[in-house]
C-alpha cells in the first residue's frame, strides 16, 4: 500500500469447494465475473494474498495463481510489493446495461435548487463535528419523533427572528422536507375529516401530488398578480388551502396584504387550515420583508419550510410549525412513517443555526442571487418577465405565436435548459410562458443564456 492509500481492500464474497475443481480455476472465475458484473472497480484494492488464502482457508500458492492468471488478463494489476488492484479499464461494457448520465445543458435555466455550488461544505463540517462530539449516548436511541429538542427550540428561534414564525419549540415538527411536512399535514386533514383542498393554480406540480396522495379532492383556484383569489376560496367550500404567500410558486407574485388577512380571517371563521408553504422565502431582493403568514394567524395556519432552498435539497431537512390542535396528530403521523428523522443531522443542523451560519450564507448568497437576476434581467430586456422581487426564480410570457413547447425546444438547441409553466396549470390555460432559474450559474454566464434564449424566441 503506497504512503498516500488510504482505501481498505474490497471485501470479496468468494468461496471455494475443494474436491470439485482446481481451487485456483474456482478463484480466478469468481474474480472475474466480480469485474465483468462491476461489483469490482476499476481500482478497487484487493487483499494480499496472504490474507485471502488465510481467509479462504487455503494455501498461498492458490492466491497467488489466480491473481497471476487474472493479471495476464488484464483484470488485475498486480505490482510487486503492493496490493493488487482491479485494472483499468477491466470491467466489460457489454456486461453491464449502459448508463448514460443525462446529458448537462450548457446553460442551466431550470429552477428548483439554490447554487449547489455555494453549499457551505466548511460550516456544515464543522456543525457536523460539533454535532457528534457533543451528542449524549442516550441521543443515539430512537428520537422524539417531533424532533430533537435542541432543532425544535432553534428553528423555533430562527423562524421567529427572520419569518416572523410564531411557535414554540413543541410546536415545531422536524421531517423531511416540505415535501414531507406537506404530506404529513394531508394524511391529518383527511383523517379528521377534510375532503376538499385548495390549491394556487398554477402551482408547484409535486406539491400538488403530494396533497392529492393524501386522498384529498384538489380544488384549483386562480391566481393572479396579487395572488390567490380568496374569494374563490372562500366560495369553494374548501376544508384547507396550500399557498404560497412570499413568492407564489410559479408566477412569483406575494399574496397582497388585503387577501393575506381575508384569508387568515376566512381560516379564523370557519375552522379551515392555511398550508403556508414558504419555500424560498428567505431570498428577498427589491421589496421589504414580508414576514410568514403564519405569524398573524398561528392557531389557523400550519407553516412548512425546510432548507431546500437555502442549502441544498439532498440533506432532506424541513420542518413544519403547527397549530397546537394539531401537534399530536402530526406529530403520532410522523412516527408512524418512520419514527423520527435522523438525529446526527437534526443536530447538525442545530449547531448550524445556533452558530448563525444560515445568517452568514444568506448574507453571501442574498446579493449574489440579486446580480444573477439582474444579469438575467438585463439579457431578457423586452420579454415580459414577473416574479423579479424574490425567490430563486422569474417567470417569462413567451413573444406571441410560439408555444411553450417550440420555445424548450429552440432553447435547448442553443444550450440552454428551461422548464415550461404548462405543468404547473392545474385547470385554466394560462399564457405559454417559461420558469427561468438563475441559481445554477454565475453572471457571465447568465447573460449569455439570456440572449441565447432571447435568439431562440425571435
Ligand atoms: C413550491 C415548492 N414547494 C416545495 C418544494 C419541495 O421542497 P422540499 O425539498 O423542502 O421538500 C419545492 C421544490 O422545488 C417547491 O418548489
Amino acid at each position: 500500500m503506497g504512503p498516500m492509500d488510504r482505501t481498505s481492500p474490497r471485501e470479496l464474497l468468494v468461496a471455494v469447494r475443494r474436491g470439485v475443481r482446481p481451487l485456483h480455476a474456482q478463484l480466478e472465475e469468481q474474480l472475474r465475473d466480480g469485474v465483468r458484473s462491476g461489483r469490482l472497480a476499476a481500482g478497487d484494492r484487493l487483499p494480499s494474498s496472504r490474507a485471502l488464502a488465510a481467509e479462504l482457508g487455503v494455501s498461498r500458492g492458490v492466491v497467488v495463481e489466480a491473481y497471476g492468471q487474472l493479471a495476464a488478463e488484464g483484470y488485475l494489476a498486480v505490482v510487486r510489493g503492493a496490493a493488487p488492484r482491479v485494472a483499468s479499464g477491466a470491467a466489460v461494457a457489454a456486461d453491464r446495461p449502459a448508463e448514460q448520465p443525462p446529458a448537462r445543458p450548457r446553460y442551466d435555466l431550470r429552477p428548483g435548487t439554490p447554487d449547489l455550488a455555494l453549499f457551505p461544505r466548511a460550516a456544515w463540517a464543522a456543525a457536523q463535528r460539533r454535532a457528534l462530539r457533543e451528542v449524549a449516548d442516550a441521543d443515539l436511541g430512537y428520537p422524539p419523533p417531533g424532533g430533537h429538542p435542541r432543532l425544535r427550540a432553534a428553528l423555533a428561534a430562527y423562524l421567529g427572528r427572520v419569518r416572523g414564525v410564531q411557535a414554540a419549540p413543541e410546536r415545531i415538527v422536524v421531517c423531511g422536507g416540505v415535501a414531507e411536512a406537506v404530506a404529513l399535514v394531508g394524511r391529518v386533514l383527511r383523517a379528521g375529516g377534510a375532503r376538499r383542498i385548495a390549491v394556487e393554480d398554477p402551482s408547484h406540480p409535486g406539491t400538488r401530488e403530494l396533497i392529492a396522495h393524501s386522498g384529498a379532492e384538489l380544488v384549483p383556484i386562480a391566481v393572479d398578480q396579487g395572488g390567490i383569489d380568496v374569494g374563490a376560496v372562500v366560495a369553494s367550500g374548501a376544508d384547507a388551502v396550500l399557498v404560497t404567500p412570499a413568492h407564489q410558486s410559479a408566477t412569483g407574485v406575494v399574496l397582497e396584504p388585503a387577501r393575506r388577512a381575508a384569508l387568515a380571517a376566512w381560516a379564523r371563521d370557519t375552522g379551515a387550515l392555511v398550508i403556508e408553504d414558504d419555500y424560498d422565502a428567505e431570498y428577498r431582493y427589491d421589496r421589504h420583508p414580508v414576514g410568514a403568514l403564519q405569524g398573524v394567524a398561528p392557531d389557523h395556519v400550519v407553516h412548512v419550510h425546510s432548507v431546500s432552498k437555502t442549502l441544498a435539497p439532498a440533506l432532506r431537512m424541513g420542518w413544519a410549525a403547527v397549530p397546537a390542535r394539531l401537534v399530536a396528530a402530526v406529530v403520532e403521523e410522523k412516527r408512524l412513517s418512520d419514527l423520527g428523522s435522523p438525529v446526527l443531522e437534526q443536530l447538525t443542523l442545530a449547531a448550524f443555526l445556533e452558530h448563525g451560519e444560515l445568517d452568514r450564507h444568506l448574507r453571501r448568497t442574498r446579493p449574489a442571487y440579486r446580480r444573477r437576476r439582474d444579469a438575467l434581467l438585463a439579457a431578457l430586456s423586452g420579454l415580459e418577465v414577473e416574479g423579479v422581487a424574490a425567490g430563486l426564480h422569474v417567470l417569462a410570457r413567451l413573444p406571441r405565436g410560439i408555444t411553450e413547447a417550440e420555445a424548450v425546444t429552440a432553447a435547448a438547441t442553443r444550450g440552454v435548459a428551461v422548464d415550461p409553466l404548462g405543468p404547473h396549470v392545474a385547470g385554466r390555460p394560462r399564457p405559454p410562458s417559461l420558469l427561468l432559474g438563475y441559481t445554477r450559474l454565475p453572471e457571465a454566464a447568465l447573460g449569455e443564456a439570456g440572449r441565447r434564449l432571447r435568439a431562440a424566441l425571435s
